[in-house]
């Protein structure tokens, strides 16, 4: 009985890891991190923080598939990322990870909806008009994208992240350009779909009070990630 249990839980527990970071080491002109470990569940948020320079971006790019580590490895699905063939990679990258930058890349010289439209392709889904309503840019998606406020830029290329379903967000400072109102109203946003989603996501800010709704909290600092929340 209890060997039946204990074979069930550890079913579960496979199935509610969505990402998993082992023994990760970074360094560009200095070491930035050294044997880093992190995890992340379904319906879980981590927010990373620490002072500029830190490493915080270089980590979650490593994370997000796009930086192979110095050494360590990500598993994703059971599968080492930065181990797997090149379109294994893209397609985990193109339909699992959903990646939100500072400098976000939307196609200039089309309208919002057309920036909408192309997630929509690629993964099947589509446009979510409630999320439009929610972030707020229901009523610009025909403009082009020239002429969208730096704010209004910055909720579409979250949108459109998120009309793909992504399975893990990865965000790098995604409240940057924002006032504190409609930050809230993004992150709320984020942390609704990770819920509905059996989603997860890693979030990276400078923000204290952002990173405290987050459910697990770590500071980047001495080359190694501590555990605050
Ligand atoms: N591609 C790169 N090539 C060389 N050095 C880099 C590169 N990316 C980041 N760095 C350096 O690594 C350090 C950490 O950068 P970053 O990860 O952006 O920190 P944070 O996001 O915490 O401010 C900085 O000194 C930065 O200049
Ligand atoms: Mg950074």
């Amino acid at each position: 009985m209890s060997e039946k249990l204990d074979k069930q839980s550890l079913i579960t527990d496979g199935e509610t890891t969505l990402l998993e970071a082992k023994n990760l080491s970074h360094e560009f002109d200095y070491k930035l991190f050294e044997n880093i470990n992190l995890t992340l569940e379904k319906k879980e948020s981590i927010a990373i923080i620490g002072m500029s320079g830190s490493g915080k971006s270089t980590l979650l790019n490593i994370l997000s598939s796009l930086l192979e580590p110095k050494s360590g490895e990500i598993l994703f699905n059971n599968e080492e990322i930065y181990s797997v063939k090149k379109n294994r990679l893209l397609n985990i990258r193109r339909k699992d990870f959903g990646i939100i930058f500072q400098a976000h890349y939307l196609f200039r010289g089309f309208s919002a909806n057309d920036n909408l439209q192309i997630a929509t392709l690629l993964s099947g889904n589509s446009i979510d008009k409630d999320l439009l309503k929610k972030l707020n840019i229901d009523f610009v998606i025909n403009q082009g994208v020239g002429e969208l406020s730096g704010g209004q830029q910055q909720r579409l290329s979250i949108a459109r992240v998120l009309t793909k379903k992504p399975k893990i967000i990865f965000a790098d400072e995604p409240t940057g350009n924002l006032d504190k109102e409609t930050a809230n109203i993004v992150m709320n946003t984020l942390h609704e779909y990770i819920k509905n989603n059996d989603a997860g996501m890693i979030l990276v800010t400078h923000e204290n009070e952002l990173a405290m709704k987050c459910d697990k909290v770590y500071k980047l600092e001495n080359l190694e990630l501590k555990e605050l929340k």
